[in-house]
C-alpha cells in the first residue's frame, strides 16, 4: 500500500513534506492510517560488498515506503554507506555528510565507519544517527522516527531473507558470506564487519533466481574471503557449480580470492564451469617474504606464484588482476623493489594500488618504523608507473584480434559507445550503441589510454 502511495503524483508532493493522512489501500482495507514518509538519497562508498549492500538497503528503504531519490536535493534524508579501510574513504564520507547536514537534511551513517568511528561522528555533529554494517534493517525505521538506537543490534545479520533490489543492469553481485577472520596486521575490516558468516543455499539460491527472473545475465558471488565460504558441507567450490546450473546464468564470478584458500583441486573444479568467468582476483599485496609475514597474509610469494601458475594453466586466457599494499611499516626499499619486480615478472593485467594507510586499532597501527607518508606516496607513483606499463603492454597483445563482447552499460562519457566485457571479464569500449546485456563479435581495434576499444562485427552471438 505505501508503494501505491508513493506512485501517485499528488501524493508525491504531500510525501516530501513529511506527513500524510491518507486513506488505506487494499492491504489494510478501508480505513484510515498515518504515515510519514520521507525522500532519502543513498550514497555508497567501499568495496564491491557495500555495493551489494546498497540494494539490501534500497529493498528495506521500498518496502517501508521511502522512496528513494537521485538528486540529494531532493531528499529530506541521506543514508551513506560507508568504508573505512583508508583514511581517504573516511575523509570523503566525512565530508559529505557535514555538507548534507549543513543543508538541514537528517544524515544516518551506516555501514563500516558508522561501525568504527559512529560516537565521534555524533559528537562532532558530522551525523544524527550511526550503524554498523549488520544494522541495516533499523534505517526505515531511524528514518520514520521509530527507532531510537536504543535496542541491541543483531550481531549475525545476513540478510539472506532479502531480495535485493536491482536496477536495469545485466550484471549484479550477492553477497554469499559477511565478515572477515583473517585480520591482515593492516586491515580494518574484520572489526568493522565482524567475523565471517556464511549464507545456506537454499537462502541464497532464491535470491539468485529473483535476480536472474529480473533479467541479469551475470552474478559475481562476493565475499572478503570468498574462498572460506562453508555453509554445512557445502565449499565455494559446490556452490558454484550449483549456482552455473541456475536457468538464465550466464556468466558467473566470485570476489575476492585469498591466495592462501586457493587450492589446485578447486581451480581444477573451476575449470569444468562452463559459466565460470575465466578472471582470477588475488591480492598479492607484497612481494617481500618479510613483509607479507608482517602483514599475517599467510602465503609466500613461492606459494602465490605456484598457484598462479595452476590458474594460468587451467585458465591460458585467463584476466588476472590484483592489489598491492606498498609502504606497509618497516617495507625497505628492497622489500619495495622485489614488489616492483614480480609485478613485471608476474604480468597482472590490472592492479588495484595502494599506500599503507594507518587504521586506528589494527596490529600495523602499533608496528615501529612507519614510513613517512611522502616516501609511501614516492613508492604508490612508481609502482603505479610499472603497472600502467604492464597493463598496457598486456591490452596492446590483444589489438588485431577477434572477440566476443558482452555489453554491460552505457560508456560514461562516450557518445553512442557502451562498457562491454571479453568472455574473460576484461573491460573494453565498443564503439557502438548496442542493447544491455547483448553480445556481439567485435574487433579489437585499438587502446585509447589503457582501455581497449572494440568495433562491432556485423555478428551478433545468441
Ligand atoms: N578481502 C580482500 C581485501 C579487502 S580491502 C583481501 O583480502 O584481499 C581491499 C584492499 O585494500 C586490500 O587488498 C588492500 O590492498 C587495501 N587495504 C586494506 N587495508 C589497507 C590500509 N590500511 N591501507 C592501505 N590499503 C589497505
Ligand atoms: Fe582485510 Fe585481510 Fe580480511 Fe582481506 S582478508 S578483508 S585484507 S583482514
Ligand atoms: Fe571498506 Fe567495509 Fe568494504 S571497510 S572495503 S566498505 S568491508
Amino acid at each position: 500500500m505505501l508503494r501505491c502511495i508513493a506512485a501517485s503524483s499528488t501524493f508525491q508532493n504531500v510525501c516530501k513534506i513529511g506527513v500524510l493522512v491518507c486513506y488505506g489501500g487494499v492491504d489494510y482495507g478501508a480505513r484510515f492510517v498515518r504515515i510519514f514518509i520521507m525522500d532519502c538519497f543513498l550514497k555508497v562508498y567501499g568495496c564491491q560488498m557495500n555495493a551489494a549492500d546498497s540494494h539490501l538497503v534500497s529493498r528495506l528503504l521500498a518496502d517501508a515506503g521511502i522512496r528513494e531519490v537521485s538528486e540529494t536535493s531532493e531528499a529530506q534524508a541521506v543514508v551513506l554507506l560507508t568504508c573505512s579501510v583508508r583514511q581517504h574513504a573516511e575523509d570523503r564520507a566525512r565530508g559529505f555528510a557535514r555538507t548534507m547536514r549543513g543543508l538541514g537534511k537528517k544524515v544516518i551513517v551506516a555501514g563500516c565507519m558508522g561501525k568504527l568511528r559512529g560516537q565521534e561522528l555524533v559528537a562532532e555533529g558530522v551525523a544524527d544517527l550511526v550503524l554498523g554494517p549488520d544494522e541495516y534493517r533499523r534505517i526505515p525505521d531511524l528514518l520514520l522516527g521509530h527507532d531510537n538506537l536504543n535496542t541491541a543490534p543483531e550481531s549475525f545479520e545476513t540478510y539472506s531473507d532479502l531480495l535485493p533490489a536491482t536496477n536495469s543492469s545485466v550484471s549484479a553481485s550477492l553477497s554469499v558470506m559477511r565478515g572477515c577472520n583473517n585480520f591482515c596486521t593492516y586491515c580494518v575490516v574484520p572489526y568493522a564487519r565482524g567475523p565471517e558468516r556464511s549464507i545456506p543455499y537454499h537462502d541464497l539460491e532464491k535470491q539468485l533466481r529473483y535476480i536472474l527472473d529480473r533479467g541479469v545475465k551475470e552474478i559475481f558471488l562476493l565475499g572478503q574471503n570468498v574462498l572460506a565460504y562453508r555453509h554445512g558441507d557445502m565449499k565455494l567450490i559446490d556452490l558454484l557449480e550449483r549456482a552455473a546450473r541456475l536457468e538464465g546464468l550466464d556468466r558467473l564470478g566470485f570476489l575476492t580470492s585469498h591466495p592462501r584458500d586457493l587450492s589446485y583441486e578447486m581451480i581444477q573444479r573451476m575449470a569444468r564451469i562452463p559459466q565460470l568467468l575465466h578472471f582470477f582476483h588475488l591480492p598479492l599485496q607484497s612481494a617481500s617474504e618479510g613483509v607479507l609475514k608482517q602483514m599475517r597474509r599467510g602465503y609466500s610469494l613461492a606459494e602465490y606464484e605456484q598457484k598462479i601458475g595452476w590458474v594460468r594453466e587451467a585458465f591460458p586466457d585467463v584476466y588476472l588482476t590484483t592489489d598491492l599494499l606498498v609502504g606497509f611499516p618497516g617495507e625497505s626499499e628492497e622489500d619495495f623493489e622485489l614488489t616492483l619486480d614480480a609485478v613485471r615478472r608476474i604480468g597482472f593485467d590490472f592492479a588495484y594500488m595502494f599506500a599503507y594507510s594507518e587504521r586506528p586499532g589494527t596490529k600495523a597501527a602499533d608496528m615501529a618504523e612507519k614510513l613517512p607518508v611522502p616516501e609511501r606516496k614516492r613508492r604508490l607513483a612508481e609502482l603505479i608507473d610499472r603497472q600502467n606499463e604492464v597493463t598496457r603492454r598486456r591490452a596492446e597483445g590483444l589489438v588485431g584480434t577477434e572477440e566476443e563482447v558482452f555489453v554491460t552499460a552505457p560508456a560514461p562519457r562516450g557518445q553512442g559507445a557502451m562498457l562491454a566485457e571479453l568472455k574473460n571479464y576484461r573491460p573494453v569500449i565498443l564503439n557502438h550503441t548496442a542493447r544491455l546485456g547483448q553480445k556481439l563479435q567485435a574487433r579489437l581495434v585499438g587502446l585509447r589510454g589503457r582501455s581497449i576499444i572494440a568495433e562491432p562485427l556485423a555478428k551478433e552471438v545468441a
